[in-house]
């Protein structure tokens, strides 16, 4: 599906850099085929001498050679960006923004004329291609355009397609802010495990593999997370003493209320 398309990128940040790197380690395209402009030299040197791709430091030379535009820069430097590639989209080639909680009408807006365009939001794991991404086609894209983003994406890690746009912001504050409250639990449990007498690097290592393991089993049993939860939890047993206290500090409650937090603030960032 990739094969004789080209992939540009506006912007070769964090984001850039992971979808650039899944994409060709995943072989469904080669370095002849990615395109990159970035404002910054440093970086586009970076880029060719890790991923031998093709770099211009115009934004719209990419526009002009890619088939696929992924832009991939801050939110806040997006109305600057599209009004330099504005005139060399068209109907023939498609948009992907990943710009958190910025609108397609927004992108649409700063654009000259009506584009395929699809909303996409990664995380951070994509740098080390076990990303979680919603993908957003907008309307009246065509169902081999929605198929070109979810194969780009696929490279980085699990996709799931969101119909409504809104819900992007609830796949904002769960996914795309998720690593941080992950990487926040990983810490306390390293802190409890130094708490409990053990050295750091020992609660790091044993902390890290429970998460990775855990969610590994869930991921490939398909069990009830629930179910999985009682297969390690014994009558009168040790892990529902613990289980107790984390009810007693309502942790559930808590994670459903970060995630609403998370959810209503990307919502207020992109004007809503
Ligand atoms: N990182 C995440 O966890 C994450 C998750 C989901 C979505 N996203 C979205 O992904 C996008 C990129 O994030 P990132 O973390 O990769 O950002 P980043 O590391 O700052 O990368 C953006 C790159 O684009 C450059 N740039 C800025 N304006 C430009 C322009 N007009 N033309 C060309 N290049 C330009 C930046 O240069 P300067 O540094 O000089 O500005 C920087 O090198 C953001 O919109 C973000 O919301 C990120």
């Amino acid at each position: 599906m990739l094969t004789k398309k080209t992939i540009g990128f506006i912007g070769a940040g964090n984001m850039g850099e992971a979808l650039i790197k899944g994409l060709l380690a995943s072989k469904k395209i080669t370095p002849a085929q990615i395109l990159v402009a970035d404002k910054v030299k440093e970086r586009l040197a970076y880029i060719v001498e890790h991923y031998e791709a093709k770099v211009f430091t115009k934004n719209f030379e990419v526009a002009k050679g890619a088939d696929i535009i992924i832009l991939a820069v801050k939110p806040n430097d997006v109305k600057s960006a599209l009004q330099e590639i504005g005139s060399d989209l068209n109907k023939d080639k498609l948009l992907i923004s990943i710009a958190a909680g910025v609108t397609m009408d927004y992108i649409l807006q700063c654009l000259p004329h009506n584009i395929p365009l699809i909303r996409v939001m990664p995380n951070t794991p994509a740098l080390v291609l076990e990303g979680a991404i919603g993908i957003c086609p907008g309307q009246g894209v065509s169902k081999e355009d929605r198929d070109i983003a979810v194969a780009i994406f696929e490279a980085v890690g699990k996709v799931v397609l969101i119909e409504n746009e809104e819900l992007m912001d609830a796949v904002t504050g769960l996914s795309g802010s998720g690593p941080a409250y992950v990487f926040l639990i990983l810490e306390a449990l390293s802190d409890a495990g130094v708490r409990v007498g053990l050295p750091r690097k020992t609660a790091n290592l044993l902390a890290i593999q429970t998460v990775l393991g855990s969610a590994k089993l869930a991921m490939e049993s398909g069990k009830h997370f629930g179910e999985l939860k009682d297969m390690v939890t014994s009558p009168g047993g040790t892990t529902i003493s613990g289980l107790e206290k984390l009810e007693e500090g309502s942790l559930r409650s808590t994670i459903i209320k970060a995630v609403e937090a998370a959810t209503k603030r990307s919502k207020e960032l992109s004007g809503r």
